[in-house]
């Protein structure tokens, strides 16, 4: 038979106390609902709908997904009326498979599982025994141990809310079941929705066969309903990717203090500090050490390169035994080559910064190509924005630019050439000779510091 997934992602999240969608709110810097996707692309060729509603257009937008099928639940009366809306374009012979958007840790194999487990005369419902089942709905069982129903949190009695087997949420039934089951769900509860969760109930009542499948690790469905849960996934997530990394040979001096916002490749014996965060994709090559503090975005490492604490590095492809930092800013676009140090309160920004050369101290340094064994002085600026355009700067091979020089682009400064400190350079500056713009020090004989006036007495 096959598979429809129906994934349910248009509540507001009221527990989140937020004007943002709940399935929009992030774990590792990506939409909950886009983990929900992913794992219910690992169905192999299930259709997949997404219901929404609360947040309408800009769930849409955000996960921007093509492949999917939007359902839209204009007005949100619980998880039954949200399969409902779902359940037209689903073809009567298939299996649906109900996923949830604020559940992003769910294995694919999980949901295979539950999927496989399912046809025309069996339910497969995902249960999980939970060392603390607050907020979950209960699993209820008869004497034999038989499934009788599920009762949600808000409903449940005294006796009820001693039980530790939650509903996860997640079930696999035959479509045309579902439907007849789902016309027969009311809103009579503490809530006054209409649960998702009655339909088991009632299929008990028609005798129809319900199997419970539990998932590998309990961890796995768990669901965001607050921020304290979702800080709570977040670093269940982020330790398993440490451990990961870990696994493969990385050093964290800290797994509790790591945070990767997308994908990180990393070579043989990489150290990586406290309180490093990475974002979408970064490479780090052998034996690359990155100091703590440090945000590395969508960027490449070399091998050998230090990372010295406290950087901000964005879009920047970064060369060999480099040094980098402490408080360096690398804004999107800077190519480094190798054995290049970028020092202290450094700006770069779209540069190309060739072998050897080295930008130590307080310097901005933007739309550049410096060549080869370059010293650039402290507080060295490229004025590259004239208040409309942006010009480059052009610096040849082994030039030396001394402190607190502007070079104002569009300008050149020929290989071997010294630029004298504290110079404004608007023209062209010729290789091989030392060129200034200074105005003449003089010393003044006779003058005298002014002194403060005497304050007189009231
Ligand atoms: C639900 C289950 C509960 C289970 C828990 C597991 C019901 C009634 N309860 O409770 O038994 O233990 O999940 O995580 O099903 N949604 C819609 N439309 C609606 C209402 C909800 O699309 O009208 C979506 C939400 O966006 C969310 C999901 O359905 O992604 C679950 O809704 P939520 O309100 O979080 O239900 P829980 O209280 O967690
Ligand atoms: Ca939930």
């Amino acid at each position: 038979m096959s598979v429809e997934i129906i994934i349910l992602a248009a509540g507001q999240g009221t527990r989140m106390y937020s004007d943002m969608p709940k399935v929009l709110h992030e774990l590792a810097g990506k939409p909950l609902l886009a983990y929900a996707i992913e794992a219910a692309k690992g169905v192999n060729e299930a259709t997949i709908h997404v219901v929404y509603g609360h947040g309408g257009e800009q769930v849409q937008e955000q996960v921007n997904d093509m492949g999917l099928h939007w359902v839209l639940q204009a007005e949100q009366k619980g998880t039954a009326h949200a399969v409902l809306q779902a359940l037209p374009a689903v073809a009567d012979d298939a299996i649906v498979l109900v996923s949830y958007g604020d559940v992003p840790l769910i294995e694919p194999q999980t949901l295979r599982a539950l999927a496989n487990t399912a046809n025309e005369h069996r339910l497969a419902l995902l249960t999980a025994e939970l060392a603390n089942p607050t907020g979950y709905g209960r699993v209820i069982r008869d004497s034999n141990g038989r499934i009788t129903k599920i009762v949600e949190e808000k409903d449940a009695s005294e006796q009820e809310l001693t039980v530790k087997e939650v509903n996860t949420g997640f079930l696999a039934v035959p479509s045309a079941k579902l439907k007849s089951w789902l016309m027969g769900v009311d809103n009579k509860n503490a809530q006054a929705e209409y649960y998702l969760t009655d339909v088991i109930a009632i299929a008990v009542r028609e005798g129809f066969e319900i199997v419970t499948c539990k998932s590998a690790s309990d961890w796995a469905v768990l669901g965001v309903n607050s921020k304290a849960e979702l800080a709570q996934l977040e670093r269940l997530y982020q330790k398993q990717q440490a451990q990961a990394l870990m696994q493969q040979g990385v050093t964290l001096r800290d797994p509790t203090r790591f945070d990767l916002r997308g994908t990180l490749k990393a070579g043989r014996d990489v150290v990586v500090d406290i309180n490093v965060v990475f974002e979408g994709n970064v490479v780090l090559g052998d034996g690359v050490k990155v100091g703590p503090n440090n945000v590395i975005r969508n960027s490449s490492v070399g091998a050998g390169t230090v990372i010295q604490p406290n950087c901000v590095i964005e879009e920047s492809l970064i060369g060999r035994s480099c040094r980098i930092g402490p408080f360096a800013r690398l804004r999107p676009g800077p190519q480094i080559a190798d054995r290049v140090q970028i020092g202290n309160f450094v700006e770069i920004k779209k540069s190309d910064i060739d072998e050897g050369s080295k930008i130590n101290h307080l310097a901005y340094v933007g739309d550049t190509t410096v060549g080869k064994n370059v010293n650039i002085g402290a507080g060295t600026i490229t004025c590259n924005y004239d208040g409309a355009n942006k010009h480059r700067t052009v610096i040849g091979d082994n030039v030396f630019i001394g402190s607190d020089t502007q070079l104002v682009a569009p300008v050149t400064i020929g290989a071997g050439a010294t630029i004298g400190a504290g110079s404004t350079i608007t023209k062209d500056a010729p290789a091989g000779q030392l060129t200034l713009s200074r105005v003449q020090q003089k010393t003044r004989g006779g003058w005298k510091r002014p002194v403060k006036k005497p304050r007189r007495e009231p």
